[in-house]
This record gives C-alpha cells, structure tokens and sequence, in this order.
C-alpha cells in the first residue's frame, strides 16, 4: 500500500491504497464519490473524465498514486460551478441526456471548451467533445447545448481563457512540475528546454510501466557483430526510421528526435529524448524514450528493446523486437491496438528494408524511395491492403 494526499472537491484528502489503484476505483471506492462513472476502463469512452490540475483527464487510465498531490475536481465538485449549472440547464433544454451514463464526463469536457472556445463553432465542439461517447442520445442535442452556452457567455462578454486558465500542469495527477505537455500549451514547438525537469541527460530519462508491448522480428543477411554496430550509430538508425529526424546530435547514450505520423484525422509530430543502452556481450540492446506532439495534446512513452540472434551459421542476424508503449491524449483515444500493431509491423517492415540497404551500402536507392515522413495515407492504404488481403485469404480458406 501506498500513503498518498491529494485534494478532492476542494478537501484534502490522505489515504493509503494499492499502487495498481485508478482514480475512479478510488474515488468511488474510497469516497463515495460515484459520479464518476467508468465504461471502457481503456481510456477510449470517456465516461470517466475529471479534472486534474483543472485539466480534463481520463480517471480509469490514472492511477490514484500519481495524483499525490494533485488536486481532483470530480462533477460533484462542480454542484456551484457556474458554467457547470449553465450546462445542466442546457443539457435538459436540448434533451442531451437520456440514460446520462456518458453525462457527468461529457459535462466536464464541454465546461472545458466552454473556458476556451471564443467562438461557439460546431466543428470546435464537435472536436473537443470527440473523447466522450455517448450511446444513447447521439451528439446533436449535446453539441447544440455546448454552443448555446458558448453563445451565450460570450454574448454577455465573457471571454475565452486561453489554456482554460492554466498555468502549470504537471505530468496527468502530480499537480506539481511543467512538463512536456504544459510547454506545449504555451505553444511552440518542444525543444530540450521544455523536456521535463530532471530530463536532462539520459540517465534521468524514466523507465515506466509499458501499458501495451507487442514483439516482432525481421532478418537481415548480414552477420550480427555487423549489424550490432549499425545499430549503435543512431545517425543511421534514424535514417533508417521513416518519419525520424534528429533534433540535437546524438550521444551513445542519449538522442534527442522527433518522428512524424498521421493516423485517421490526427496527425503528429512527437519531439522528446530517448536513453540508448547497448549489451556487447548479449548482442541487445535498449532505447526508452519519451516525448509528446502539441497539436494532437497526446504524449507516449515507448521503450524498444533488441536482441540480435545469428542465423545460417552467422552468416544472417534474426532481429528480435519488444515494443512497449504507453500514450496519453487524443491520440490514445484512436489508437486501438490493433491499428498501432500495425503501424508498428509496417514501420519495422520498413527498418528492415532501410537497414538493409544501410548495410549493403545501397543508399542511393533508399533515399529516392524514402518517404519525406511516416506517412499517414500511404500507411493507411498499406494497412487497409494487407488487412484485404488477410480477408480474401480468409474468405479462400488459405
Ligand atoms: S471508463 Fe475511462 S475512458 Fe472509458
Ligand atoms: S445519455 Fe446515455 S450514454 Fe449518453
């Protein structure tokens, strides 16, 4: 058990629980505050929403132990909250709730961009509130009551607060340091001055708990002391990397980078900083990095580690992968497993083609054909192609 204390509605509270403990169990648990509601338990329907530091966040992917210290707004907390009444009323004009599972989630996701939007336009709404589903009622009545509150305080000549009024977020529940995410609501793009405090070199950079990992592996015809040394020129891995671009230059140690994606509608540019260890003896290694984009809001941290295995006498090198991440963000909320599965199969289909070219010195070739970014079109294609084709084979019985 851990001790923690955080502040919830306003009242400190101190409490011992079990670190693997979210927020919602505990504050449903622990303190009676069932407003909180959980579907997915993934962090993908948004029921679970609350405030953190004033930032809208997912309760069920928050364990209780990162928020010491963090002050906690559930919707009970918002019973006297101006804008929060003034969607109530709106919500019950428009008929947005039926059975109001999704509502309290949805409440404090629309107060948010209540804060924000200067203006009440449908597609702002409409994209802000694209983290909260709703099974019952559709998005109609929901998006009109948004707007008319927008409306309406704006009207009164109420202004937007940039940012929702927030100085300082810390990581989601520390409520204590700026991080990746808060230099990116200030705008601009992140650069090692905004890498969390304590980030600064490469022993500082966090191990973390990988929320997904999915293996892979590919061969090259190449022996594997030579494939180890190519492996430790992170220069050439980057290039190797579709989408990668090197933002600082490389210790053996520590990388600083940033690798552009696009998936569906969101598009991405993640920037941050990586750890390199590298095992001679073993013929592994380790890379863990972390990083976020500032349009999409989302952050990840991801951990690749290696193993090379010798093949056909030595002649080949099987590259064993294990792929570990965690994300946070919009970003989260579109990334099914599945589709980040493979995204990953393709981009280490794509490693392997760059690295084996690397290796045999064709680099000519690879940069006419390398594509300028990880892009999301031509993945997606790829992706929708080797899917029909698994169903066609599917469908022949082969
Ligand atoms: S219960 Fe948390 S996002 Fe669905
Ligand atoms: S009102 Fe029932 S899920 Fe939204």
């Amino acid at each position: 058990m851990t001790a923690i204390g955080l502040t919830v509605n306003a009242r400190f509270v101190k409490a011992s629980v079990e670190p693997r403990t979210h927020l919602a169990d505990f504050l449903r648990d622990n303190l009676d505050l069932t407003g909180t509601h959980l579907g997915c338990e993934h962090g993908v329907c948004g029921a679970c929403t609350l405030l953190i530091d004033d930032m809208p966040a997912r309760s069920c992917i928050t364990y209780a132990v990162a928020c010491d210290g963090a002050r906690v707004t559930t919707i009970e907390g918002l019973d006297d909250d101006e804008i929060a009444a003034e969607l109530r009323a709106a919500f019950a004009r428009e008929h947005a709730l039926q059975c109001g599972y999704c509502t309290p989630g949805m409440l404090i996701s629309a107060r948010d961009l209540v804060l924000r939007l200067a203006e009440p336009d449908e597609r702002s709404v409409r994209a802000g509130l694209n983290g909260n589903l709703c099974r019952c009622t559709g998005y109609v009545g929901i998006v009109r009551a948004v707007r008319t509150v927008v409306d309406q305080r704006r009207r009164r000549g109420i202004a937007p607060i940039e940012n929702g009024g927030r100085q300082a977020l810390g990581p989601v529940g520390s409520g204590k340091a700026k991080n990746i995410a808060t230099a990116d609501l200030a705008g601009g793009p992140a650069t090692r001055a905004e890498i969390p405090d304590g980030v600064s070199n490469a022993s500082a950079i966090p191990d973390f708990v990988r929320a997904k990992v999915f293996s892979g592996h590919f061969t090259v015809p190449y022996p594997p002391g030579r494939v180890f040394e190519m492996l430790g020129d992170i220069r050439q891995v980057a290039a190797c990397l579709p989408g990668a671009t090197l933002t600082g230059a490389p210790t053996p140690e520590r990388v600083e980078g940033a690798i552009r994606v696009k998936l569906g509608p969101i598009s991405a540019d993640f920037r941050g900083a990586a750890r390199v260890t590298r095992d001679l003896e073993n013929l592994s290694g380790r890379i863990v990095g972390l990083g976020s984009d500032r349009r999409s809001r989302s952050s990840t941290q991801g951990e690749i580690r290696y193993h090379l295995v010798p093949t056909e006498q030595g002649a080949a090198t099987r590259v064993e992968l294990s792929i570990g991440y965690s994300l946070k963000g919009m970003l989260a909320q579109i990334a099914r497993d599945g589709l980040v599965r493979d995204l990953a199969a393709r981009l280490t289909a794509d490693f392997a083609r760059n690295l084996d070219r690397h290796l045999s010195g064709d680099r000519l070739a690879e940069a006419a054909e390398r594509p300028a970014d990880l892009n999301g079109l031509s993945l997606l294609i790829g992706l929708l192609r080797g899917r029909a084709m698994k169903a066609i084979r599917r469908l022949l019985g082969r």
